[in-house]
């Protein structure tokens, strides 16, 4: 299958769009869209800029679903008021407000609470249980970044509710496969070993799940210095406890995965909190298997803040998924962060375009999806 990608223009509005922040600001009935439009607010149903942070995108027979952090206006938005949100659409531009889908807790002593951190929310489907899985970095209220766990909630529902089930700090006694003799020994930079029992550090996170039904977890961990990519449990509720560390030492944050001819592509940023740095990229043969790091994808300048691919755009990575129907078209999801006024963080979509041993993300202000959908091969 060819995928065209059309850019339409380079010529953007400087200044953000009218599109307001909240429900309680009035909005006007948005038009509808028909193609990407990056950078500005990106109005939902009701006219509102789509209040999906660090998200994900899941298919599900017909229907598109975008799940991601509600934020709040202000400093304040940068800790959990309200939980996982989730909008739906069918062709991609347009998209529909679906509530939210987990809720933060009102009970303070749960691991939920209104005003812990939930950051990076990401659901798949499981076939056999005929669930819908959702794991995200879970920090509890009050203390910062220090928890570093990841949780899970499920539902029946694409669009929930969410039943919260637990939080963890994954793989604990269980060393990776590819652990080596230093890496058992205690010394003072040694995370692997110094958490080994009570279970890995877990902050930016995704899954991803391929297409013989495994699905894994892959997470900054050892103090966000190492990736650690983990196997999920059949029912993807829990950990097995194989997994492997990747690119010891590198600190790579916002991972996100795709497949490709066969092959296994990651997008990563490095670690510089809200403030954008340059995007990674890296394959392997396989998920469990040796990762090889690649350069930059990223390749143009953003008009809107005349930031290139030193700091990808101003964005950073969470998630990439495949257009329904078209296997070779698959779409990298950015965060440009907003800390100051958290609600006002701006999506970025972009195609990826893959040579034999690479793949490239080239910036587009504007840009459509080929016109007629193709099977899949
Ligand atoms: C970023 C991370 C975000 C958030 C932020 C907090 O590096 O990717 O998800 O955790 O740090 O400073």
């Amino acid at each position: 299958m060819k995928s065209e990608i059309i850019v339409i223009s380079l010529t953007a509005t400087l200044a953000g769009s009218l599109t307001p922040l909240s429900a309680s600001e009035p909005a006007t009935q948005p038009a509808l869209r028909t193609q990407f439009i990056n950078h500005e607010r990106w109005p939902d149903n009701n006219g509102v800029h789509i209040n999906a942070h660090g998200g994900g995108v899941l298919f599900h027979d017909g229907t598109y679903y975008w799940f991601g952090e509600h934020k709040i206006a202000g400093e304040a938005g940068n800790i959990a008021h309200v939980g996982v949100r989730c909008f739906s659409s069918t062709d991609l531009y347009n998209w529909t407000d679906a509530g939210v889908a987990l809720p933060v807790s009102e009970d303070p002593t749960s691991d939920i609470a209104k005003e812990c951190i939930i950051e990076r929310p990401k659901v798949i489907y499981n076939q056999q249980t005929k669930k819908f899985v959702m794991w995200f970095h879970l920090e509890l209220k009050g203390q910062g970044y220090s928890a570093a766990r990841t949780a899970v909630a499920v539902a029946d529902q694409p669009t929930g509710p969410f039943k919260y089930l637990h939080s963890l700090r994954p793989n604990a006694g269980a060393w990776p496969l590819n652990v080596t003799e230093a890496d058992q020994q205690p010394g003072p930079k040694n995370f692997l070993q110094r958490d080994f029992a009570g279970g890995q550090m877990a902050r930016d996170m995704t899954l991803f799940l391929d297409d013989d039904g495994k699905a894994y977890h892959i997470a900054s961990s050892e103090e966000n210095e190492t990736l650690h990519i983990s196997e999920l449990s059949e029912d993807y509720l829990s950990f097995t406890g194989r997994y492997i560390r990747v690119f010891p030492g590198k600190s790579h944050e916002a991972p996100a995965i795709c497949k490709h001819n066969g092959r296994y592509w990651m997008l990563s940023s490095g670690c510089s909190g809200w403030a954008p740095n340059a995007a990674r990229s890296a394959v392997a043969d396989s998920m469990l298997g040796s990762w090889t790091e690649l350069g930059n994808p990223c390749v143009g300048t953003n008009p809107h803040n005349n930031l290139g691919p030193d700091k990808t755009f101003g964005g950073q990575s969470t998630h990439i998924f495949q257009v329904a129907g078209q296997s070779k078209l698959l779409i990298a999801m950015f965060d440009i962060w907003s800390p100051e006024d958290a609600i006002d963080g701006r999506h970025i979509w972009l195609p990826i375009t893959f040579t034999e041993d690479a793949f490239k993300i080239e910036w587009a202000s504007e840009w459509k999806l080929p016109g007629t959908p193709q099977t899949s091969e």
